[in-house]
Parts: C-alpha cells; structure tokens; sequence
C-alpha cells in the first residue's frame, strides 16, 4: 500500500515513523517533511520515506501529487488543510484519504460553533457566551468579572486565546481581536469562556464517524519554561498517562463528554472520520472541554505513538471505512516522555540555521526516539529551520524511568540557543 503522509513536524515525523512499521506500507511520501522523516525506511522494504516540497496548505499540488504517486492513502496531519477542506476535495477525485471533512473539521476551525454545539448538547464546558458585537462580548466578560478566556472564532496558529483577569484586560482582549483584529477574520466572532481552574490534560479518541475509541489520558506543557511561567507555545513537552485521572475517571470523562458529542454529531449529519482531541480541565465539579481540535496534538503524537502497540494504518483505515467498534487498542504499559528542543527566542523571534550534534550519539539509545520538528538537511549537516526543533522521545516501565531516559537523550544533543524545559512529567511525579 503506497501511502502519502501531509505535515512537517513532530507529530508528522512521529506518524511516519509508525507507519513505516506497518508489513502494509510498501512506499511512502510526506509533503513537505523535514529532515528526520526522510531518514525513515519501511519495514516491509527498507524503501526509504521520500520528502517532496509542497506546503501542507497548497491543495491543488497534494491532489495532483497524490494522483501522480497513486497513494492509496493520504494522512493529514495539521489543522490548516482539514479546514481549507483537504478531506473533500480528495474524496471528489475518488482518492481514500484519512481526516475530517470540512464541516466535521470545524469542531476545531471554528471555536464559536464547538461552543454553542456543546451547549446543544450538554457536553460540559465552562459558562461561555458567542458573540459578533465587541459590545455585547465586554457586557458579558463584565459579568464575569473579567476573570475569563477571550478566544478569536477561527484558526490563528494557536495564539488566538488571550486570558484576562480584570475587566480592562477582557476589554483590551476584546478590542485586540474583534476591532483591531489582530488575528484578522479569525477575530470577527469571539467566545468568552469563565475563567477554570484546575489541572489541565488532553484526550485523544480516533473516530470513524460512528464509535469513537479513547487514548489514555497524556499531558501537554504550553508555557515557554519550566513551572508553567513564560509565554504560551505549541509545546515544549508531553507524556502518557496522566495520573490526575484514574481508569473510572477516565470512563466516567468519556461517558460524559464523548457519548453526547457522538449523539450530537449523528443528530446534525456530521460524520466526523479522523481524530477528536478535546483540551480538558479538570475541576473541582468534573471534567469540562475547554475546546476541541480534530487532529492529533503536538506533541502528544510523539508520546501516544511510542506507547501504542496496533497497527497504525489498520487503525487508520479503520477510521475512514467506519469498522474502528471491531479493534481494541492495545497500549505499551508504562509510560512515555516527550521533551521538546526549540530554538531560543521561541515563540518570539529565533535564528535558524544551527548546526545541530549529537543526534547519532542519541539515536543508540534504548527504547528512545528523536522526533525531528523544525530540521532541515543541508549537505552533511542536520540544521534548525524552525521554532520547535526536536521532540525527544524515550519511553519505560514507569513515569520516573522514561523521563530519565529521555533527559540522558537530550543530554546527547547540542545546537546553538538550544532551549528546553526541565521539568517535563515532574507536575505528575510530584
Ligand atoms: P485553547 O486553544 O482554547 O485550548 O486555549 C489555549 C489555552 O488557554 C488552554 O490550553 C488553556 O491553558 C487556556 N484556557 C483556555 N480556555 C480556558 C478557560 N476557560 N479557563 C482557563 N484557561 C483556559
Ligand atoms: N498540544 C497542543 C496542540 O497540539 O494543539
């Protein structure tokens, strides 16, 4: 089966790499890729994975590319092109391909439709109002005495939350994004979410438009250093499981956010074929989705992926034919570690174009993978080409033991500015 990967980054390597495990996959492209991915081989034919330079957004050259490799299957990694509607422009050409249609895709391209789709449905969330007039917003964010989330409607590279904390701050968010527009249309509608409290994690459950199958629990670390002080960033680290929520924890979070969110997508003719990633809080009156996504987290991917035992493109394939109820799951026990390389500077501004050392020493490492993120090969040197670097992977027999073992990989890895945080897991092994 020839299979066609789209994306660029952590979690796209990561994708790759477990595909290429599969005794199914005889050739695979990614577009664009990056340097890490075009190292990876089948296993089936040691055939090695071919990066080709087209962007993940420019859907007329996927298509045409797609037909001129005869790809049986396409797999779509990032937001952008599931919202600029990838998924059906492929499946008007007949071409299998795996990922939310447009309209399921929205979910996570419009936070004013997951909103009010979760009110329809009592999928418990914060106390949160939608709104078109910046007037209407500030009376609202009043109510809430100001503590809430402000959060532009549409995709904006994942900077469109701002959290407030007094009434001038939501007034300023609100100004910022509905008449400055400072995320341009994303920003004509907003969502005004109460402030939660609580431990964050994610949820990952791969859909076949009828069942839908949970991950374990793993959690992200978004702020740029360690203690969860700094600016927000795509982020700088994940692992799996949580310990914050227990098997019935998790069943019970299921139960009450996953059965109605199917419900609700049988009752609204949405066929949602792809991955639904709700962002969780967990507070003191239960679970509750601060926002949906409908693809896989970065860099959760990196964590899920090493722990996960099935066949990925069984799995895949299985979401898009809509017989996911047949396949269980099986997961690695103990646990994985991601911690992130970025570029220093990041999410601000950063130099590109660092040599970076110290990956071959990493790779021989045991039960240990260097996901490459912003890399890019220029003749024998692997260089940095963006703000997320590397995710380097390691997985164990516990929390404690993945985490050291991915610490003594990134202890391997040098390049200029090099920035990490060091306290990746340690909230859950506290
Ligand atoms: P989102 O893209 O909606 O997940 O928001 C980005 C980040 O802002 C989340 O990961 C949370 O850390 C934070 N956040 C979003 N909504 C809320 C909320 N209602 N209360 C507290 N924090 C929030
Ligand atoms: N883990 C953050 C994201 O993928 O959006």
């Amino acid at each position: 089966m020839k299979v066609l990967v789209i994306g660029a980054g952590g979690r796209e390597h990561a994708l790759v790499w477990k595909l290429a495990q599969s005794p199914h996959v005889t050739r695979m492209w990614c577009a664009p890729g990056n340097a890490g991915i075009a190292e990876e081989r089948l296993a089936k034919n040691q055939s090695p994975v071919e990066c080709v330079p087209v962007g993940a957004e420019n859907l007329p050259k996927l298509l045409a590319l797609a037909q001129e490799k005869a790809a049986d299957l396409t797999i779509v990694g990032p937001d952008n092109p599931l919202a600029l509607g990838i998924v059906d422009l492929f499946q008007q050409h007949g071409l299998r391909i795996w990922g939310p249609n447009q309209k399921a895709a929205r979910f996570e391209s419009s936070k004013v439709f997951a909103q009010q789709f979760m009110e329809r449905h009592g999928i418990p969330s914060a106390r949160a109002g939608t709104f078109a007039d910046p007037m209407a917003a500030k009376e609202f964010a009043a109510k809430l005495g100001g503590r809430c989330a402000v959060k532009a409607d549409g995709l904006a590279l994942g900077k469109g939350v701002l959290i407030c904390r007094s009434v001038a701050e939501a007034e300023k968010a609100i100004g910022e994004i509905m008449v400055n527009k400072a995320f341009g249309a994303a920003g004509s509608q907003v969502v005004i979410q109460e402030f939660l409290e609580g431990v964050e994690i994610s949820l990952h459950a791969l859909c076949d438009g009828a069942t839908a199958k949970l991950f374990p629990t793993s959690q992200d670390h978004k702020r740029a250093l360690d203690g969860d002080q700094g600016l927000n960033t795509g982020g700088m680290g994940a692992y799996s499981p949580a310990p914050f929520l227990g098997p019935a924890q998790l069943e019970e979070a299921a139960r009450k956010i996953l059965e109605p969110w199917l419900q609700g997508c049988a009752a609204e003719g949405i066929e949602f074929r792809g991955l639904l990633y709700p962002g969780v809080m967990l507070t003191k009156e239960g679970p509750k989705v601060l926002e949906f996504n409908a693809r896989f987290g970065d860099p959760e991917t990196q964590v899920y992926l090493t722990r996960l035992e099935d066949d990925l493109v069984e799995l895949l394939e299985a979401s898009v034919n809509g017989t996911l109820a047949k396949h269980e799951l099986k997961w690695k026990r103990g646990a994985a570690v991601c911690v992130v390389m970025a570029s220093g500077g990041y999410p601000g501004s950063y130099a590109k174009g660092k040599a970076i050392k110290g990956l071959a020493e990493a790779a021989h490492l045991p039960n240990t993978k260097v996901f490459h993120a912003g890399t890019v090969r220029q003749s024998d040197a692997v260089v940095t080409s963006g703000g997320r670097v590397l995710g380097v992977t390691a997985w164990g027999p516990s929390l404690e033991a993945a985490q050291t073992a991915a610490y003594a990989a990134v202890e391997k890895i040098q390049f200029d500015a090099a920035h990490f945080r060091r306290d990746i897991a340690a909230k859950a092994l506290r």
